[in-house]
């Protein structure tokens, strides 16, 4: 019996998973469709081990948090999924990155158009140092979306509306964008990352530099952008946590702890040190 089944043609096209061994919790009732899968992923810089084999299915048009205490590898690991750490010398990757189906380290893949697909908002804005129109319409250029003058107006005004911003910019899209303010700024970087269209957006603590009420307009933004965009956001905020993100994973010293529905992470932890982390004991 056992040896059919191991030469069985889908054995040999669908290699078994890896086992994914604890505490690492496979959300149960995920009915959503894949993303990224991320399988035994491994990241050194120079000597040290910053991601520690990590497993991660990642839901489509769904927020994924990710949170730990600083250092464990969160940003790291969030630039793994745009290839952002090629960048940095001395780094070594091992391990499984697929988006779609497909193996983003892969010598072919193209890192222009992956980091179409992948956009990225950082911690502190940072609009080009150009017009708030031109903020949002040379990505768009650049990668051949538009040619037209009036489809480019239209993609600028639909990215901005998008953002949330477009009421407060309308009237001055010519202004430099550093001229906006600070929650204004993060939304109109929110606009040039949604403008290309990807499918995942990236965002790495992306209202920690804010006041609470730029905060909760980019929290209201990001439910609403996930009916369109795959959304994997860092925070510090465990509240922020618990009211934007559908799933959550722990961070710790390069590895993922634990991994569930952010309403189950919150309620009932699987493991201490996520209890500990989210009641704020530690961290
Ligand atoms: N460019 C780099 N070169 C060398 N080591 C790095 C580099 N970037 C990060 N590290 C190290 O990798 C580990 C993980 O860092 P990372 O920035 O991913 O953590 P983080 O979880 O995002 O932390 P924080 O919450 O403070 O932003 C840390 O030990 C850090 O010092
Ligand atoms: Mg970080």
């Amino acid at each position: 019996m056992t040896s059919l089944q191991t030469t069985t043609p889908t054995a040999a096209v669908n290699p078994p998973e890896p086992e994914l061994g604890q505490p690492y919790v496979r959300n149960e009732n995920a009915c959503h469709d894949l993303s990224i899968r991320v399988r035994d992923l491994s990241l050194w810089y120079g000597e040290t081990q910053a991601l520690k084999s990590l497993d991660i299915d990642i839901f489509q048009k769904n927020v994924t948090a990710l949170i730990g205490p600083s250092g464990c590898g969160k940003s790291t690991f969030l630039r793994c999924l745009n290839r952002m750490n090629d960048l940095i010398p001395g780094v070594t990757i091992r391990g499984l990155v697929e988006m779609d189906g497909r193996d983003v380290n892969a010598v072919k893949m193209d890192e222009v158009a992956l980091r179409r697909r992948v956009g990225m908002v950082f911690q502190k804005p940072n609009p080009f140092p150009k017009s708030i129109y031109e903020n949002v319409a040379y990505a768009p250029r650049m990668h051949d979306l538009v040619s037209r003058k009036a489809d480019q107006d239209e993609l600028v005004e639909k990215a901005l509306r998008d953002a949330g911003l477009w009421e407060e910019v309308k009237d001055k899209l010519q202004q430099p964008g550093t001229s906006l303010s600070g929650g204004q700024q993060q939304r109109l970087c929110i606009a040039r990352a949604i403008a290309v269209q990807p499918d995942v957006i990236l965002m790495d603590e992306p209202t920690s530099a804010l006041d609470p009420i730029s905060t909760a307009t980019i929290e209201d933004l990001m439910d609403k952008l996930k009916q369109q965009f795959t959304i994997i956001t860092v925070t510090h905020n465990m509240q922020q946590a618990a009211r934007v993100a559908d799933y959550t994973a722990f961070f710790h010293l390069g590895e993922i702890i634990e991994y569930n529905d952010t309403q189950m992470m919150f309620s009932s932890p699987a493991t201490k040190k996520a209890e500990d982390y989210i009641t704020g004991r530690y961290g």
